[in-house]
């Protein structure tokens, strides 16, 4: 029997022989040049294993096709595909959760001293853990308050912001959320048999999920926010890049605002425009003023 292109999408074994030193140089320079993402060296294995999948899944026979296919694919939905085959999307409900602590203690405060609109962006939202638990942390905090509340979640990736909007996750991703939470907060659902746990729809109203890539610099986005979470993505990029996102960050957010980035991140020597409340939580100074 003969075997078509599409029918080597059922072999078993890899889709092309190992990656060239060339090819690898060849998709480091694309991912950079269009993400930012600098790709490590010694991610080639993963990267081979990853592309090999892809491979398989277009009936393809090398890493050349492709990045040739890359190239030239202007939706942007192939690149995602390969963002997420070297990032890693690893999220969970309350990541970091003295972040939520000081988030519902500020904004009681900002609250109760009269503040009744609050903008807020998880930038890089992966699959929606994060913007979910602001919505979360705001309901808790606002107790019924009235307050004019939205909450802009942003990533590169299609794939996991469909997800996120979706807002449907399997039990075993709650383990994180507070029994009391869990109850106030979502709801049982079943999804083509499967039990699910569904984001309540008053909070997920508070959300709108938005496609953006933090190397198409400046940022289409109106400000000015009052908190900004950029946690978990700073790490892919190199330091000139890490320098123009915090600019955009310092752009966007209001005077007296904060930036809160990953506890293995920092800002330290990137900026003026920000004082250091603790590792991790950066408030925006106002113009003219000294950290
Ligand atoms: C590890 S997740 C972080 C999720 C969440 N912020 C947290 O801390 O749990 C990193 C996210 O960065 C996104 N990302 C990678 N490169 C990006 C880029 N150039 N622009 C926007 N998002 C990007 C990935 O798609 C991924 O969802």
């Amino acid at each position: 029997m003969k075997v078509g292109r599409k029918d080597t999408a059922l072999l078993e074994g890899p889709a092309a022989d190992g990656m060239t030193a060339g090819e690898l140089a060849a998709y480091q320079k694309l991912l950079f040049a269009q993400t930012g993402i600098v790709l490590q060296d010694n991610k080639q294995a993963l990267v081979e294993a990853r592309v090999s999948l892809r491979l398989r899944a277009l009936g393809m026979s090398s890493y050349r096709e492709y990045l040739e296919l890359l190239r030239h694919d202007r939706s942007g939905e192939e690149l995602v595909q390969l963002i997420d085959a070297v990032s890693t999307n690893v999220t969970h409900f309350f990541r970091e959760d003295e972040h939520f602590t000081f988030l519902g203690k500020v904004v009681d405060h900002w609250t109760k001293a009269g503040v009744n609109r609050l903008r807020i962006w998880s930038a890089a939202c992966s699959t929606g853990e994060e913007p979910y638990s602001i919505a979360m942390t705001l309901d808790a905090a606002l107790r019924g308050r009235r307050c004019d509340t939205k909450i802009l979640a942003t990533d590169i990736s299609t794939r996991v912001l469909a997800e996120a909007q979706a807002g449907r996750y399997p039990e075993t991703r709650l383990s994180t959320v507070p029994e009391a939470r869990r109850r106030v907060c979502f709801q049982r659902v079943t999804v083509d048999g499967e039990s699910l746990y569904e984001v309540n729809p008053d909070l997920r109203s508070l959300v709108m999920f938005r496609r953006l890539n933090f190397k198409a610099i400046p940022y289409p986005i109106r400000g000015a926010f009052d908190v900004i979470f950029c946690r978990n993505a700073m790490i892919y990029f190199d330091r000139p890049q890490r320098e123009r996102m915090v600019l955009e960050f310092a752009r966007l957010l209001k005077p007296g605002g904060f930036l809160l980035v990953g506890h293995a991140e920092t800002l330290i020597g990137m900026s003026e425009s920000f004082r250091v409340i603790r590792p991790s939580i950066y408030e925006r100074l106002k113009d003219g003023e000294r950290s």
